[in-house]
């Protein structure tokens, strides 16, 4: 590899990678990412190998293995370039056809398609389907086309010209004011200023300095951190370094949790490149400037996440947080002076040194300038991960990207802002999503999670789910954490067991305040809030569990019954034969019945039973009608129904 002594070296490097590329030349991108290579798109990419060759066509096709396109449900994910036609769920048997039809005849393979859930119709281009097209991926974009163990991919997209710029007389204050001016703030969490944060480091007095990029990602469901730096780590990196020269740092980490083997990987990779290329370690693009970068993998609590428990971890102890008298900017890292950014926050910087800040502020809103990347889960027809501009509504994210609630439900609730987030409902579908307003409605951006749940989520179990996940994650240091989160725990749980009494809700509230007030760091004072946001916006679920013992999404499991509609039943057994605790009697003419004492309300009969009878009923909160007399079982010759 090449050394490249300045940013005109590094301009002219680029521009020969460029001439050699033919950009007509067929190209299969192929997604590679972790949640494509866990449905087998590493098979698939050994067949085009395999395929190319066997075809004739080693030195006419391009073949990427790139980072996540997002739209992780329909992978692995095709895309042909420069034609643009994507194909999705993508077997190795399908890869013979692809090369010969599409790339030597130029057919597309109709079966291979996107199909519209919505309008039933056929897309060829990815640009076309309505989960890309109603993104903005200033970020993630470059995900899909370039192979992130490929620096010179990442130079032929106009990668580190940023750095190239700050070294061809940008000052360190003139970089710290272009972030402060594109009002960028953090990913990761709070939604901190970032220009502000770096400003407080730089001002600080002392030599030693420290950058860091979070990657630990502790939030159950959310990928955003890991598909980036699968996908493209010299964005990260080059944001890193930037923020480096911002403030006076001369080494850099990446905490990055080891359960992210892929990401350990990339990012491993792209220091050594980028060593090698000159845009790190020592004189960088001849600059005089130094800079070195470390990955730290850590041991994956969600408590580490945190800044003063992350800082402690790389410092080598147990990742615990401490008291933070002193902001960690300026008394961080070994008591130095350390900025922390998330992944994503650091991946923003080199567009906004590059493109400006007035470009950046054009996306977003007057107070949350840019876009922000989601993870969309749960109850939504398409999940993946989505790159939007803040101020969009959440309505726009679950029903045009989203395309909306599977099955024929309602929407009920959106979770933001991970496990400490809050719930958003239905009437507040159009509230334009950025740091404030999510906070105003009682959740949070958090750094990205985005669960959505239909008419069958029951919200205290939801409460109570993410609760238990946190006193779980509670490292315990503080008591009003550690014991404070077990007694709201064992509370939600007693309410969604039938077990709830009068009062409670007045308890959870007290314990929430005491909790919030009292707790040594971020994790005890937000960890309330999925009971807040919950009782604030349905309360009337809670007074029905404790007061009526009836579940209203007839989720909870010690609250609901299922019997079987004499009326409705045919006797067609199908039910009987797979119920797993045999609790229902029957016969071939003769009416089906469950024993409540042997049901363990697994909801098998009423997912077996024919939707023509629709026999099986499901209800919470009111006796489980009587069993018909034994004589009255019996179906009379011609009304029961084949088996
Ligand atoms: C319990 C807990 C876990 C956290 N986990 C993460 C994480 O996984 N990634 C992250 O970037 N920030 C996480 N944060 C937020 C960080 O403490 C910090 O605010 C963030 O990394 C700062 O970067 P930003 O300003 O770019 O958002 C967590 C905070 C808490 C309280």
């Amino acid at each position: 590899m090449k050394r490249l002594n300045s940013p005109e070296e590094l301009e002219k490097f680029r521009q020969d990678i460029i001439s050699k590329r033919a950009p007509d030349k067929p190209c299969i991108t192929l997604c590679s990412g972790s949640a494509c290579q866990a449905t087998g798109s590493r098979d698939v990419a050994a067949r085009i190998e395999e395929e190319i060759k066997k075809q004739g066509l080693s030195d006419k096709v391009d073949i990427r293995k790139t980072g996540c396109h997002g739209f992780c449900e329909q992978g692995p994910i095709i895309v042909i370039h420069p034609e643009g036609i994507c194909y999705f769920r993508i077997k190795p048997g399908d890869v013979p056809g692809i090369i010969s039809q599409t790339i030597k005849e130029k057919k597309v393979i109709e079966h291979l398609l996107y199909i519209d859930p919505v309008t039933k119709k056929k897309i060829v281009h990815e640009s076309e389907i309505p989960f890309y097209k109603n993104q903005e991926r200033l970020v993630f974009g470059s995900n899909g086309s370039i192979d992130p163990r490929s620096i010179d991919d990442y130079l032929a997209i106009g990668g580190y010209s940023a750095l190239g710029k700050i070294f061809s007389g940008m000052t360190p204050e003139k970089v710290l004011e272009e972030v402060k001016k594109s009002n960028l703030r953090g990913r990761g969490g709070g939604g901190f200023p970032a220009g502000k944060k770096w400003e407080g480091s730089r001002s600080a007095p002392d030599d030693t300095k420290y950058v860091i990029v979070n990657a630990d990602e502790g939030d159950p469901g959310a990928y955003m951190d890991r598909s980036l730096l699968e996908g493209n780590p010299h964005s990260v990196l080059e944001g890193l370094t930037i923020g480096a020269y911002a403030i006076g740092s001369h080494e850099g980490y990446i905490y990055v949790r080891q359960e992210y083997p892929l990401a350990v990987e990339n990012i491993t990779l792209a220091i050594k490149q980028a060593e090698a290329y000159g845009f790190l370690g020592e004189n960088i693009l001849g600059s005089g400037f130094d800079f070195n970068v470390i990955v730290h993998q850590g041991a994956g609590a969600f408590v580490s996440g945190e800044s003063t428990a992350l800082m402690t971890a790389l410092e080598g102890r147990v990742g615990e947080p401490r008291p933070k008298y002193i902001r960690s900017n300026v008394k961080g890292l070994w008591n130095k002076p350390t900025v922390l950014n998330n992944v994503e926050t650091w991946a923003n910087v080199p567009l906004i040194i590059d493109k400006g800040a007035d470009w950046f502020t054009q996306f977003g809103t007057e107070g949350s300038k840019g876009t922000k990347i989601f993870s969309l889960v749960g109850k939504i027809t398409n999940t993946g991960l989505v790159e939007v501009p803040m101020g969009i509504t959440l309505k726009d994210i679950i029903y045009k990207i989203g395309g909306g609630i599977p099955g024929g439900k309602k929407f009920k609730a959106v979770q933001t802002g991970g496990p400490s987030g809050g719930c958003i409902p239905e009437e507040l579908l159009d509230l334009e999503v950025d740091f404030d307003q999510l906070t105003k409605a009682g959740s949070m951006m958090g750094s990205g999670g985005m669960i959505v749940m239909d008419e069958d989520t029951c919200m205290v179990d939801v409460a109570r789910y993410f609760i238990h996940f946190l006193t779980d994650e509670s490292c315990g240091k503080c008591l009003p954490c550690r014991e404070g989160l077990r007694q709201m725990d064992k509370i939600l749980t007693n309410i969604t067991e039938g077990k709830g009494k009068e009062g409670d809700i007045e308890l959870l509230e007290e314990l929430s305040e005491t909790i919030i007030a009292a707790s040594l760091c971020a994790l005890g004072q937000s960890a309330p809030n999925p009971f807040l946001s919950t009782l604030r916006y349905f309360r009337d679920e809670y007074e029905a569990h404790i007061k009526d013992k009836r579940c209203p999404a007839l989720s909870c499991n010690e609250l609901i019954s299922y019997y079987i509609d004499p009326d409705k039943c045919r006797a067609c057994m199908i039910c009987l034969k797979k119920c797993p605790v045999d609790a229902i009697d029957g016969g071939k003419k003769k009416i089906h019945i469950i024993d409540q004492e042997k049901c363990t309300n697994c909801g098998t009969c009423l997912e077996v039973c024919p939707s023509r009878f629709s026999a099986v009923k499901k209800i919470s909160g009111e006796p489980v009608p009587a069993a018909v007399p034994e004589e009255k079982r019996i179906i009379e010759k011609g009304t029961a129904s084949p088996a």
